[in-house]
């Protein structure tokens, strides 16, 4: 027999469904509670318990520190997949076969190049134009050169046709982003290489000379995009399932997951947390200082990279971050003090009342910053590479939610302003 949760308001008694999931979670149905109350909603400011949608791409337990995608954990997928293999896994629902596979690499190499006169944008953005800003820009830019994709209910063909584009031309895109920066000539696709390589040769690479990629970079780099890849209904993917829910056109969509991502709460956290690091290292390393402040209310500082909303125990993301970060800071011959702060940090932190009575543990960003500083990537750049890697989940949702048909996101609200009141004319205010 279905569960039921029973509610009781004035004269009315209401069974409402309980769903359960595959993994045995559990959510009270609430559509039908408005209709059936007489205008009752529920308020949950911040959604910290509201369910915004069924979805089968990623589980994830808070308490357990589970993250798997289509079901394969992220353990496995971050040590023998490939940022592409996982790609294709989050957006088409299995992992491909060889065949598949060869033919999605193709598609995206075919589309690696971006409409020359994109580059014009680049004259009008000051040189110190953060590149988050940039990105989200020339990505919703992208729909201007492809107006059949505008309308995101064509066919499957063009619906193809535009997720394939947008994971061939962010790399591009970003790289020609740090050009603009450095003031140097951009380094087009060489689509001979893998998606990883192509994008370090671009970005770091000079059209004068010949660029070797180091496959501890390839590796490192490719295995951060996993990790990123997709966290279920976080910030900037209920940001892109709502933009979505209005058929804004995909572009759009990604674009403003973009934004929202820029947040330090969210995927700029990356940056921040090197920031801290760099603050702490110049105050002379007194960690306590720093750990007092993120624990007094009066100070708006907080731990960068510690927290996160919905692990309560440990981001397993962060464990095989920490790891990659000692190997690829252990192969280049790099002796980075801001990890040894870090490290320092965590072991302060974690025994700290404060931290382990709020199950404030490091998420993600607390050790990625370390690994793209090590490879050479500016600070202003991290939000971007998560940008990166995060593309596939934003597509595999927006998908999902186009293909449910689900509404319109818009929420109801409890209005708490004056009652009506009569215009008063400006002379006798
Ligand atoms: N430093 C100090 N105190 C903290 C921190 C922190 N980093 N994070 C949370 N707290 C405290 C917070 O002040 C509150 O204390 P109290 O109960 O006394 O009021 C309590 O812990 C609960 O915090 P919250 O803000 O209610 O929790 P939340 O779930 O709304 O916020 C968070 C989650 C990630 C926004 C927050 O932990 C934070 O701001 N962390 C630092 C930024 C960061 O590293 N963000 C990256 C998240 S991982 C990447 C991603 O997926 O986006």
């Amino acid at each position: 027999m279905s569960e039921t949760v029973n509610i009781k308001y004035g004269d009315t008694s209401l069974d409402l469904p309980v769903i359960t999931g595959t993994e045995n979670e559990k959510a009270i149905d609430i559509s039908k509670l408005r209709a059936s109350t007489n205008g009752l909603v529920t308020i949950d400011v911040g959604y910290k318990n509201t369910g915004s949608t069924t979805s089968a791409i990623t589980f994830l337990d808070g308490e357990k520190g589970i993250l798997r995608y289509r079901g394969y954990p992220i353990e496995q997928l971050a040590k023998d997949a490939d940022f592409l293999e996982v790609a294709y896994l989050l957006i088409n629902g299995e992992l491909p076969s060889q065949n598949d596979f060869d033919t999605f690499k193709s598609d995206i190499s075919l589309h690696t190049l971006v409409h020359e006169d994109l580059k014009h944008f680049f004259t009008a953005y000051p040189l110190n134009a953060h590149p988050m800003g940039m990105l989200c820009s020339l990505i919703c830019s992208l729909s201007a050169y492809y107006p059949d994709s505008l309308d995101p209910n064509r066919s499957d063909a063009e619906k193809n046709l535009t997720v394939v584009r947008l994971l061939a031309k962010m790399p591009t895109l970003i790289s020609w982003i740090q050009k603009k920066s450095t003031g140097h000539p951009i380094v087009y696709p060489d689509n001979k290489l893998g998606y990883v390589a192509n994008f370090l040769r671009m970005f770091f690479g000079q059209r004068t000379d010949e660029y070797f990629t180091d496959d501890v970079l390839v590796d490192a780099m490719d295995t951060l995009l996993i990790l990123h890849g997709d966290h279920e209904q976080n910030c900037s993917t209920s940001t892109v399932r709502i933009v979505g829910s209005a058929h804004a056109p995909l572009y759009a969509s990604i674009a403003a997951g973009i934004s929202a991502l820029w947040g330090p709460r969210h995927g700029g956290a990356n940056q921040a947390v090197i920031e801290m690091l760099q603050a702490i290292h110049n105050d002379g390393g007194n960690i306590d200082k720093f750990i007092d402040r993120a624990k007094d209310k009066s100070d708006p500082f907080r731990l960068m990279g510690f927290g996160h909303r919905v692990y309560k125990n440990f981001d397993p993301r962060a464990k095989i971050i920490k790891v990659k970060a000692d190997e690829v800071l252990d192969k280049l011959g790099i002796d980075d003090p801001l990890l040894e702060i870090a490290k320092k940090l965590e072991e302060i932190a974690l025994k700290d009342e404060y931290f382990v009575k709020r199950n404030l543990y490091p998420n993600v960003d607390f050790y990625s910053g370390i690994i793209y500083k090590a490879m050479g990537f500016p600070t202003d750049m991290f939000t971007v590479l998560f940008a990166l890697g995060r593309l596939p989940g934003w597509i595999a949702q927006h998908r999902e939610m186009m293909e449910a048909g689900q509404p319109i996101g818009r929420p109801r609200q409890i209005y708490t302003g004056s009652n009506e009141r009569d215009y008063v004319a400006i002379n006798k205010r």
